[in-house]
C-alpha cells in the first residue's frame, strides 16, 4: 500500500521535491540543453538556491532575494527559450509535485510555478499568447500563506549568499 501524500511543510520537503524534479529535468530532451550548465557542474550547487527561492515563495522565508528573470535573460541568450521548453518545465513540476505532495502548499507551488512561468515566457520571448499547462495548476484557488519554516537538511543548508546578492 503507498503511503497517503502529506503537504509540503518544511525545507526538506522543499529539498525532496528539488531533487526528484531537477533529476528529470536535466535528462528531459527538450529542457537538457538548457540545463547542460547546471548539468555539468551538478545539482548540489543549484538546489540550494533552489531551496530559498522556493521556500521563499511557498513560506515567505526571504532567503530568495535575487531577479530570477535576469538569471533566466542570460539563459535565454545562450538557449533561447519557447513555450514549449516553459511547458514542458511545467508539465514536469506539476507531475512531480501531485506526486510527491498533496495539499494547500503543493497547490500554491504549482499555482505560482505557473504564473511566474508565464511571466517569464512573456518577459522573455515579447509574445502574449498563454501557455498550455495541464490540468490542475491554473485552476487551483488562491491559498494563504502558511507559517514560516527555516529548517534546513543535511543536503540543503541555508547560507547560500542568494539574500544578499541583488
Ligand atoms: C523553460 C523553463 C526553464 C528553464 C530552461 C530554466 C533554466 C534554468 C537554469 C539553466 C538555471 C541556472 C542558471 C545559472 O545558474 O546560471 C536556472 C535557475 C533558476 N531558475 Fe530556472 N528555468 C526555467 C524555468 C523556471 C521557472 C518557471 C522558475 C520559477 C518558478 C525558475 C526559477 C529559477 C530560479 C529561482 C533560479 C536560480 C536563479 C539564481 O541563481 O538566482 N526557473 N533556471
Amino acid at each position: 500500500m503507498t503511503a497517503p501524500r502529506t503537504d509540503l511543510a518544511s525545507r526538506a520537503d522543499v529539498d525532496a521535491l528539488l531533487w526528484r524534479f531537477y533529476g528529470q529535468a536535466l535528462d528531459d530532451k527538450l529542457l537538457a540543453e538548457p540545463f547542460a550548465e547546471v548539468r555539468a557542474k551538478g545539482l548540489s550547487a543549484h538546489i540550494p538556491v533552489m531551496c530559498d527561492f522556493w521556500e521563499t515563495v511557498l513560506f515567505r522565508a526571504g532567503l530568495y532575494q535575487r531577479s530570477a528573470l535576469q538569471v533566466h535573460r542570460v539563459v535565454h541568450d545562450r538557449v533561447p527559450l519557447s513555450a514549449r521548453h516553459f511547458e514542458r518545465w511545467l508539465t514536469l513540476w506539476i507531475a512531480t509535485v501531485d506526486q510527491m505532495y498533496q495539499g494547500p502548499v503543493a497547490d500554491r507551488a504549482k499555482l505560482q510555478a505557473t504564473r511566474i512561468a508565464g511571466a517569464m515566457h512573456r518577459r522573455l520571448t515579447g509574445s502574449d499568447t498563454a501557455l498550455t499547462i495541464p490540468d490542475g495548476a491554473a485552476a487551483s484557488p488562491p491559498v494563504r500563506h502558511g507559517p514560516r519554516h527555516r529548517e534546513s537538511d543535511k543536503r540543503c543548508t541555508a547560507g547560500t549568499g542568494t539574500r544578499s546578492a541583488r
